[in-house]
C-alpha cells in the first residue's frame, strides 16, 4: 500500500514494503518473521481459539450488500482469516501483516483449503488510515500487546471501518503466558547463535483491565461490549452509522 493512496472501500497492495517498524518486536526483521514457523505452531496448537465468538459477531453483517469485507489486522499465519473465509463464503476476507514469512504461511494454508475469498497483504496497522471505510468487520487478536503505538493503530483501524462496522479485539490477560512464545523464540535465537532477544522479550506489553478499557474508549464508538475469561479480555466495538 502506498501512503498517498486514499481509496474509499478498497484494500489492495501496490508494493511489498510496509513503512517503518512500529511494533515492539525488533527491527528490521521481527521475531515473528524470523521464527514464523514457531509462531504458526503456537497459534495452531497452543493459543485459545476465538473463532466461534468472532463468527457469532460477524453473523448480523452477512447480508450487507455488496459483499461484506472482513479484515484481520496482524493476521500472522492467517488462523482466523482462513477459518472465517471457509465458514462464510459470502464474505471477502483480507489479512494484513508486516511479516512476509507469516503471510507466506497464511497464503499456503488458504491455497490448501481452496479458499477463493481470502487474500493476504503485507502491511502495518497504521497504513489503514489511508483506507477509510474499507471493512465491515475487523479482527485484532493478540495484536495491541506488541505494538509500540497502539493508540494510533486503533485510530487507523477505526478510520478503516465502515459506518456501523464492528471491531473484535482479543488481548491476553496474563503477562507471563503472553511472554512464553517470545521466551521460546529467545531460546531458539540463542541456540542459533544469533545473539539474544532481550529487547524483544521485554517489549511485550500486556494491558491490565483498566488500561484495556481506557484504550478501547480512546475512539468514539457508538457502542462497546467488553468481557473477559480467565485468559483473555475482549471488546466488540461498533462504529456509528
Ligand atoms: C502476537 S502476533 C498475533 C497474530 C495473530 N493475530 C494471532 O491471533 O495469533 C502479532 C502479529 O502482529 C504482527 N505485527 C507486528 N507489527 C504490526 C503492525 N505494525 N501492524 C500489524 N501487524 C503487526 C506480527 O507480525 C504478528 O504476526
Amino acid at each position: 500500500m502506498r501512503s498517498d493512496q486514499k481509496k474509499e472501500g478498497a484494500l489492495h497492495a501496490k508494493d511489498d514494503n510496509p513503512p517503518r517498524n512500529d511494533n515492539r518486536a525488533g527491527s528490521p526483521e521481527s521475531v515473528f518473521d524470523r521464527y514464523s514457523w514457531f509462531y504458526a505452531l503456537c497459534r495452531e496448537r497452543l493459543f485459545a481459539d476465538h473463532t466461534e465468538d468472532i463468527a457469532g459477531a460477524v453473523a448480523p453483517l452477512l447480508d450487507r450488500p455488496p459483499r461484506p469485507v472482513l479484515l484481520e489486522v496482524g493476521c500472522g499465519p492467517g488462523f482466523y482469516s482462513s477459518r472465517l473465509a471457509q465458514r462464510f463464503p459470502q464474505i471477502d476476507v483480507v489479512g494484513i501483516d508486516p511479516s512476509a514469512r507469516l503471510l507466506a504461511h497464511a497464503r499456503r494454508k488458504a491455497r490448501r483449503n481452496h479458499l477463493r475469498n481470502c487474500r493476504f497483504l503485507r502491511a502495518r496497522a497504521l497504513q489503514l488510515v489511508n483506507f477509510p471505510n474499507a471493512a465491515d468487520f475487523i479482527v485484532a487478536s493478540r495484536l495491541f500487546l506488541i505494538l509500540a503505538n497502539r493508540r494510533s493503530a486503533l485510530e487507523a483501524i477505526y478510520v478503516s471501518l465502515k459506518p456501523s462496522g464492528l471491531l473484535f479485539i482479543a488481548e491476553p490477560l496474563s503477562p507471563l503466558r503472553a511472554a512464553v512464545p517470545l521466551a521460546c523464540m529467545r531460546i531458539l535465537q540463542v541456540f542459533a547463535g544469533a545473539g539474544n532477544l532481550g529487547e524483544e522479550f521485554a517489549a511485550c506489553n500486556v494491558l491490565n483491565r483498566s488500561q484495556f478499557a481506557d484504550f478501547v474508549a480512546s475512539q468514539p464508538w457508538k457502542h462497546v461490549r467488553s468481557w473477559s475469561d480467565q485468559r483473555y479480555q475482549y471488546a466488540l466495538c461498533e462504529k456509528a452509522a
